[in-house]
């Protein structure tokens, strides 16, 4: 499998026995993942793919057997070597009782942990190839797509649906919402996972070009095509074309295209031979397609041929109960990915993100945790999330106050959340602080 380097995951209390074991195994080329408990190994590998884990047996809380126990059920075919303290038969016994592939006594040197897990990892490549793994604990997630909201588990049902069937689906949806994510589920998750899933994004490719890029060209077919070319339509062959953007395909190739999804056969620019393709698509839009049928931009026939299935992905502020899983996600990912180690998010920090209404959806939530892991050492606190995210009015449950009133509201309580700081509050405000004690008064 190419030069990968193998995914190690260290589990064991003591800081100092981590960074050794670290210090060792990256200088032999593996990439390593610390875990100072046993909670913190299986957020670890919940979501990463692990080629070996070594851990220690003696931590608080949860002891390391019962670790190498866990993988051994819910992952058999990863090699588990266990670093103990104790070289004696009884514990040994226990030990590979537990599951685990091997072990090795401390003291060891670095020689000895080099041939221990050059051993586990052979053992690691005769195993069959680990399945993707859809996390049992909460049966709504769907490979790397998570949400526990009634609207996210609707789309999974759809997904299961679709995806051994080659219907048409059209993805509507606010931009960042995870449209892409959708159509890659139903690809990799159905029976033609193993064929193509190309992605073409509409509105970034010249008009021009359009049609040549989908459905390729014959030699001579306009100046420039020098050969025969297959397009974005033969390479998707058997599998799925995803039309990133329909609503910015020009007129002529939406003509193009619904003539191709009734046909099911294409023709490339400069021929006239027709050949059948046998794919399924999938499209997305962020516009509303009805307003630009309206507006004669879209085909209306095009439209009903595309939405054979319909999904609507919501945004993010209409399913905030996915937030916590999702923020969970990222602070993980990125903590592991940035500062090799897991962070976490304080509760007052998450409220924030809870209030908030996400204009930029998922994308954006992903992009603020990404910056907050950087900017944090350990925990991310409010601190660490940018200023616009901090201060949202509360409507009041019962009825409308005037506007005047709300300004009153939301001017005080942005001033008590600065400690009474008028110019800082002036600040976020975007007002000077004559303005400011105008208001006040
Ligand atoms: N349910 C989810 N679970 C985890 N990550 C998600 C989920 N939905 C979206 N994301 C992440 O959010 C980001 C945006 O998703 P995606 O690119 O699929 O959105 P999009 O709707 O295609 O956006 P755009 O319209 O801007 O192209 C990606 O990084 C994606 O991995
Ligand atoms: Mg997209």
């Amino acid at each position: 499998m190419g030069l990968r380097k193998e995914n190690i995951l260290l589990v064991d209390d003591d800081i100092d026995i981590l960074e050794l074991l670290q210090r060792h195994l990256q200088s032999m080329d593996y990439h390593t993942y610390k875990a100072v408990s046993v909670k913190e190994a299986l957020y670890i590998l919940k979501d990463t793919y692990i080629d070996l884990l070594i851990t220690d047996i003696q931590m608080p809380e949860v002891d390391g057997l019962q670790l190498v126990k866990f993988a051994d059920e819910h992952y058999p075919e990863m090699p588990k070597l266990v670093i103990t303290g104790y070289p004696s038969v009884d514990g040994a016994l226990e030990v590979i009782k537990s599951g685990a592939t091997d072990y090795l006594t401390k003291p060891f040197t670095k020689d000895e942990l080099k041939l221990a897990v050059q051993k586990s990892l052979v053992s690691d490549s005769k195993r069959k190839k680990r399945q993707p793994i859809i996390d049992s604990t909460t049966s709504n997630s769907y490979a790397d797509m998570i949400g526990a909201s009634e609207a996210f588990q609707k789309i999974m049902d759809i997904i299961d649906r679709v995806k051994n069937n080659k219907a048409t689906v059209l993805i509507q949806g606010e931009s960042g919402t995870g449209k892409e994510l959708v159509a890659r589920a139903i690809h990799y998750s159905g029976k033609f996972s193993r064929a193509p899933f190309v992605a073409v994004h509409c509105g970034a490719i010249p008009e021009n070009l359009l049609e040549a890029e989908l459905f390729g060209y014959t030699k001579g077919a306009f100046t420039g095509a020098n050969e025969n070319r297959s397009g974005f339509f033969q390479a998707a062959q058997g599998g799925t074309l995803f039309l990133d953007e329909i609503g910015t395909a020009p007129l002529s190739v939406q003509m193009k295209l619904l003539r191709a999804l009734q046909e099911k056969e294409i023709t490339k620019v400069g021929s006239r031979k027709a050949e059948k393709v046998d794919i399924r698509i999938i499209a997305a839009t962020n516009s509303s397609l009805l307003e630009d049928i309206k507006k004669k931009d879209f085909r209306e026939d095009l439209y009903y041929r595309l939405t054979v299935v319909e999904i609507n992905v919501p945004p993010l502020r209409e399913r905030k109960s996915d937030i916590p899983l999702l923020v969970d996600k990222f602070v993980q990912k990125y903590g592991v990915e940035y500062k090799d180690r897991l962070m976490r998010i304080s509760p007052d920090a998450l409220q924030v993100l809870q209030r908030y209404h996400w204009p930029g959806n998922i994308r954006e939530l992903e992009n603020i945790i990404q910056r907050a892991v950087i900017m944090c050492d350990g925990t991310i606190n409010v601190k660490d999330l940018p200023e616009n995210l901090k201060y949202k009015i509360d409507f009041p449950a019962t009825g409308f106050i005037p506007l005047r009133e709300m300004e009153k509201e939301y001017v005080k309580r942005v001033l008590a959340n600065v400690g009474g700081n008028k110019t800082k509050a002036a600040e976020i405000l975007q007002i000077d602080r004559k303005t400011l004690r105008d208001k006040l008064n």
